[in-house]
């Protein structure tokens, strides 16, 4: 048996971005007068985050936070490794969680209760993607970019194995086994 795979082009580079612009513009209404402190979910949200940082132009406090559920395959662990958070204070404030993409929920629901638990005024999610069909855990999402079927997917900051982020789309990676010498 060998392993093969293939890349389906599902978002364009030029549709992502039109719906990046129309995220930010709905977080800049829904933030008019004080900015919240937006926390990118590392890696994959940074090339998101990069985008919609240029359309929000606010002097916004960005900071970083790496959260893993996935391996190095394709399925998810179930747990969520959260790592240090840095100088981060989210106390009375209000937080904007930025996501590449939301699966099971659990990285955005582990996220959202340790910002409330430090005291945060609101945590509010702006995320690329979205696959309800695999929801476990139920998380309200504030901003969606895209809801997509239950496809693994890479391309604008997500990978495989570590690989593929800096694609400028958002592409279906399908894995094959064909045997050996199959036409
Ligand atoms: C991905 C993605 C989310 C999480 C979503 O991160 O960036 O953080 O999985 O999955 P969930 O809703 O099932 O929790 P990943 O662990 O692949 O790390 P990465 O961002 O560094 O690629």
């Amino acid at each position: 048996m060998t392993a093969s795979h293939s890349f389906r082009v599902l978002l364009d580079n030029s549709t992502v971005l039109r719906r990046v612009r129309e995220l930010a513009a709905s977080i800049g209404r829904d933030f008019p007068a004080e900015s919240p402190v937006g926390v990118i979910v590392i890696d994959g949200a940074r090339m998101f985050a990069r985008h919609l940082q240029r359309h929000l132009g606010k002097a916004m406090e960005w900071h970083e936070i790496r959260a893993s559920s996935y391996g190095t395959g394709t399925t998810s662990s179930g747990s969520v490794q959260v790592g240090s958070q840095g100088d981060l204070c989210v106390a009375g404030r209000s937080v904007l969680l930025v996501e590449d993409i939301v699966d099971t929920g659990r990285t955005i629901a582990a996220l959202r209760e340790r910002f409330l638990a430090q005291g945060a005024k609101e945590v509010r999610v702006a995320t690329l993607l979205s696959k309800p069909s695999r929801r476990v855990v139920e998380v309200e999402l504030e901003y969606v970019g895209f809801e997509i079927p239950d496809e693994f997917v890479i391309g604008f900051g997500m990978d495989y194995a570590g690989r593929y982020r800096e694609l400028e789309e958002v592409v279906v990676y399908e894995e094959s086994r064909a045997a050996a010498g199959e036409a």
